[in-house]
């Protein structure tokens, strides 16, 4: 089963920066999840919710906040001491620690709250211009969002993330241009989620840290998961 370090190595690094990043560049697994927001100066950014104030010393929307007042927040010590002083990073800065690793992207485009206009174009153009149009997969909630990006950009995959318990995922996903699934776990291990997987669908689920839970995954077919704890599941699940 692939192996998909979720927000990076977030079990023993604080998700979404370039500690867990970089933990994740030196694992052997399939690839990283990430997620993208943008700044109010239009930058996409890498962070998880829509305000800062879970994982950094400060608060407010990342939609309302610049770059530069991003870029002062400390992203590390919510986790732990050790991670003092790390930062928020831009889209830019994890391609760039990507871009000569064999592990593929998955960013998640947080669109599904706050539209972020022109956010979708701007992530494309830079997977272009880096070369990853192979390596990256394009996930969202916002289904419009999956729609516009294999609209605009055939050639990069299209991850389709949903919470349901869908009956038809496959002709779904093929309605709106995704190319894969991209489940909770009650989906991928009923019926319709392993006939799905039999039939040729891919698909990767989210987010499984448990063993237990790991082993029903890789018995319904999946393709892949998404996990906080990449190493441990690399060496029970991996390959
Ligand atoms: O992309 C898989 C997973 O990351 C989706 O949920 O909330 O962790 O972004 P979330
Ligand atoms: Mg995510």
């Amino acid at each position: 089963m692939e192996i998909f370090a979720h927000r990076g190595a977030s079990g023993s690094c604080p998700e979404n920066t370039m500690a867990a990043f970089r933990k994740t560049a030196g694992l052997a697994i399939t690839g990283v999840e990430f997620d993208v927001h943008l700044t109010a100066d239009g930058e996409p950014v890498v962070i998880h919710d829509e305000t800062v104030d879970r994982t950094t010393d400060g608060n407010g929307m990342v939609k309302d906040l610049t770059l530069s007042e991003i870029k002062k927040l400390d992203a590390g010590s919510w986790f732990s001491r050790e991670f003092e002083g790390e930062r928020i990073p831009t889209l830019m800065e994890v391609l760039a620690l990507f871009e000569h690793t064999p592990h593929r992207l998955n960013i998640e485009l947080k669109s599904d709250v706050f539209p972020y206009p022109g956010m979708r174009e701007k992530v494309i153009a830079a997977v272009r211009e880096f070369g990853l149009e192979q390596r990256v997969i394009l996930s969202s909630f916002d289904h419009e969002t999956i729609r516009e990006a294999k609209r605009e950009a055939p050639e990069i995959e299209t991850g389709v993330l949903f919470m349901e318990i869908l009956a038809d995922g496959p002709g779904y996903a093929a309605s709106i241009g995704g190319d894969a699934l991209h489940s909770a776990i009650p989906y991928a291990v009923r019926e319709s989620g392993q006939r799905a997987a039999a039939e040729g669908a891919v698909i990767r689920v989210f987010t499984v840290n448990s063993r237990e839970h790991a082993e029903m995954v890789r018995r319904s077919g999946a393709r892949a998961i998404f996990t906080d704890h990449p190493e441990e599941m690399a060496g029970l699940f991996g390959g």
